[in-house]
């Protein structure tokens, strides 16, 4: 983005580069008391300006660990990046010096925390703390930093910002939190927006609200967004690509079509009759997928899936599944993700599909399944490398 002052990335000549962003084979661990934790173990994907991936999973799949390490911010040690790489415009992340980073975090790549409370300083008042990215990336002066802010807390849906600029996070409230957030996140214009679990704490209107300004942000500005929920419905509409990821590695990948209509994962399967039914006054909401996460320090041999897995046959504790292509564009880590039979499990079969996955009106990236990934699905998931292809949206 034009106009950033202090900035090795805008002032420097940058060689060519594919992706805006790129995961390759990321894996971080951390070394604890009890063993290993492999939170991230080998994920791969690619962004492109204006596109959004939605990173899906149960709780301690590896979401924010992975955001986090684009980020630059965890904590080393006890993590440790195992193996792979992230580049941003080419160049590694993982290789720059703090002082690079920094001049790329919040400024060129932004995110909005799980914990709006742990992130925001209790003791500076929200303008200052939403306008200071502005100050240390662009230059701006103190007044011009606060009289964007309130601007920015005015366009989060903030009332009377001005005055509330004034307040320290305990006046506000949750939502309210969650609106700074972004609004600090917003600030420098961000390139790519990192936005784990934005809606969580939300209720349904203000959840709708903010998806909708960050589509808006997106429209305007080109900005590539990744969205991190436990919630697939979250994404159905909004995402390009959907990357399900379970106990540090990704188990499907695809555009959101090919998920959507296609899904061919017995986990994205779970994934998606725990979407709640859209019928009113349905007792029998959503089907939960049965058991826990494994631990991430001692995980199953064979598919790390395989005890809660309803189709799970003897092969699935012996062999450990990689991920494959099964249709252009479209990665999945089942050992019988190719078998016609065994896709007749999916719940795009069930009778109450229609109540629960419809995505109204179309998808994000239009056309039918399996159609998309030749528009270009802009790279593959689980290091696996195959299939990754250049590309711009699909719309
Ligand atoms: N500093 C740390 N030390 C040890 N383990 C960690 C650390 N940070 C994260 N982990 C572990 O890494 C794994 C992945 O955590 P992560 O926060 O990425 O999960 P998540 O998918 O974001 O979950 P949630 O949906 O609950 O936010 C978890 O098992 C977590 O306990
Ligand atoms: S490999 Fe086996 S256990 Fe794993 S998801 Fe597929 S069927 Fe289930
Ligand atoms: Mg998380």
């Amino acid at each position: 983005m034009a106009g950033r002052k202090g900035d090795g990335l805008a002032e420097a000549s940058v060689e060519p580069y594919e992706h805006l962003l790129e995961l390759d084979g990321l894996k971080v661990y951390f070394d604890t008391q009890d063993g290993v934790v492999k939170a991230v173990d080998g994920v791969s994907y690619k962004l492109n300006a204006g596109e959004t991936i939605g990173v899906v999973g149960e709780s301690g799949s590896g979401k924010s660990v992975t955001a986090m390490s684009i980020m630059g911010l965890v904590p080393m040690p006890p993590g440790r990046v195992q193996g792979g790489d992230v580049r941003f415009k080419g160049r590694s992340l993982l290789q720059m010096k703090e002082p690079e980073l920094r001049a790329i975090r919040g400024n060129h790549i932004a995110m909005i925390f799980q914990d709006p409370l742990s992130s925001l300083n209790p003791v500076y008042r929200i303008g200052k703390q939403v306008g200071e990215g502005l100050m240390i990336h662009q230059g701006y002066s103190k007044k011009q930093a606060l009289a964007r802010a309130v601007e920015l807390l005015d366009m989060v849906g903030i009332p009377n910002p001005a005055e509330r600029a004034r307040d320290y996070p305990h006046q506000f409230s949750g939502g309210m939190r969650q609106r700074a957030m972004i609004a600090m996140a917003l600030a420098c214009e961000p390139e790519v927006l990192i936005a784990d679990e934005p809606t969580t704490a939300l209720d349904v209107t203000i959840q709708a609200q903010i998806l909708e300004l960050m589509q808006g942000i997106q429209k305007e500005h080109g900005t590539a967004i990744i969205m991190i929920t436990h919630d697939l419905g979250v994404v159905a509409d909004m995402a390009d690509r959907i990357l399900v990821m379970y106990a540090g590695c990704p188990v499907e990948y695809g555009t959101t079509n090919q998920i959507f209509y296609g899904p061919t994962h017995p986990y994205t399967w779970g994934l998606m009759r725990s979407i709640p039914k859209r019928t009113l006054g349905d007792k029998k909401e959503l089907t939960p997928i049965q058991g826990n996460p494994p631990s991430l320090i001692d995980l199953p041999p064979g598919c790390a899936f395989a005890p809660r897995c309803p189709y799970a046959k003897e092969r699935c504790s012996a062999e450990k599944p990689v991920m494959q292509e099964v249709e252009e564009g479209h990665f999945s880590s089942c050992l019988f993700s190719g078998e016609q039979g065994f896709l007749q499990n999916s719940p795009i079969f069930d009778e109450d599909w229609g109540q629960r996955g419809g995505r109204a009106g179309g998808a994000a990236d239009g056309g039918a399944a399996g159609g998309c990934g030749a528009g270009g699905a802009a790279g593959a998931a689980g290091g696996c490398g195959a299939g990754a292809a250049g590309g711009g949206r699909h719309d």
